[in-house]
């Protein structure tokens, strides 16, 4: 297991009498990216807040790093970095002058971060816009700068929250991209979405939140098995030659609950990954294995799923 990076025991957050977050229970570890995903109002950006420290909870604990983020912000605010919902920047200064800003805020020596500064505004495609003043640049590039920006103080632990809204395609594969480099080089990311496809290509587990609760968590092909089919993993396998002989064999192996017979594939329904197995034995029964697929799910229909 890696290192815990936040840990949040029955965490709730009350807004007059109204229960945003409710007795959330999370466990990210070092160089995850974590989607946490679910519709509007469900409570994500209240939980990130309470994980910033920028907001109280009423009831519960948190830990980030190990440190308490309402007791020690400070400590928090050092390792931490926040792409929020709308990035802010003093409109007035160049991009530029923005980062040299986070960087002088974070005691940076001057040296280091004049290097840093330039090759992120290289990395994120801005190098071209450096020297404009914020208030000129379009959304996409506030968003591309935001990113920078976290990168200028070298993060433990990010929070995107909604990274790609807004951003045209070539810049949603950036973002990604960049998301992907982030985990690569050791951060811990927290990927706030409702882009359930870019979500499925760059996370390795998600939470989805629904009124406050986490409804499912975990990697998304277990959940889809769960979610959809029953626990069960479904392999299909195409063979030369469908005959009762071989679908009886397959029957007979540990494991295997079902067995379904498609014209030239056979559907297979077991209880753990079979495919060295099943694709021995039809080799082994003079058969020939043109083709075979493990059944793979999309965070989408996962999503409808579990908050039907
Ligand atoms: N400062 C506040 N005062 C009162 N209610 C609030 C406050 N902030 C959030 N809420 C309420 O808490 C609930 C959760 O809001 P939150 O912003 O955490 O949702 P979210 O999951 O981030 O949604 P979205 O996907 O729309 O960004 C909503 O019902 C919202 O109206
Ligand atoms: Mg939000």
């Amino acid at each position: 297991m890696g290192q815990v990076v936040i840990e949040t025991k029955d965490l709730s957050k009350t807004y007059d009498g109204f229960t945003a977050v409710d007795k959330l229970n999370l466990h990210i570890e070092e160089g995850e990216i974590f989607g946490f995903l679910g519709p509007n109002g469900a409570g994500k950006t209240t939980t990130i807040l309470m994980l910033l420290g920028l907001t109280e909870p009423s009831s519960g604990t948190v830990q980030v790093c190990g440190y308490n983020p309402d007791r020690e912000p400070l400590e928090v605010k050092r390792i931490v970095g926040y792409l929020p919902e709308k990035v802010g920047f003093y409109e007035d200064l160049t991009a530029k002058q923005n980062l040299e800003y986070t960087a002088e805020l974070n005691n940076l020596p001057r040296g280091e971060a004049q290097e840093r500064i330039s090759n992120l505004l290289s990395t994120v495609g801005l190098s071209q816009v450096s020297d404009q003043e914020v208030r000129k640049l379009s959304r996409g590039m506030k968003q591309r700068l935001g990113i920078a920006d976290i990168w200028v103080k070298d993060p433990k632990l990010v929070f995107l929250d909604e990274p790609t809204s807004g951003i045209d395609p070539e810049g949603i594969e950036d973002i990604l991209n960049l998301t992907a480099n982030m985990a690569k080089r050791g951060m811990t990311v927290v990927f706030c979405s409702h882009q359930l496809h870019q979500v499925q290509r760059i996370c390795t587990r998600v939470g989805i939140l629904a009124k406050g609760h986490l409804v499912a968590e975990g990697q998304i092909d277990g959940l889809g098995r769960q979610a959809i089919a029953g626990g069960r993993y479904r392999i299909e396998a195409q063979v030369g030659q469908v005959h009762q002989e071989l679908i009886d064999a397959i029957k007979r192996m540990g494991g295997v609950t079902d067995v379904q017979d498609s014209g030239d594939s056979l559907l297979i329904s077991c209880n753990k990954d079979l495919r060295k197995q099943i694709s021995k034995l039809i080799v082994e029964s003079d058969n020939s294995l043109l083709g075979m697929r493990i059944e793979e799910y999309s965070l989408e229909a996962i999503y409808k799923k579990v908050l039907s």
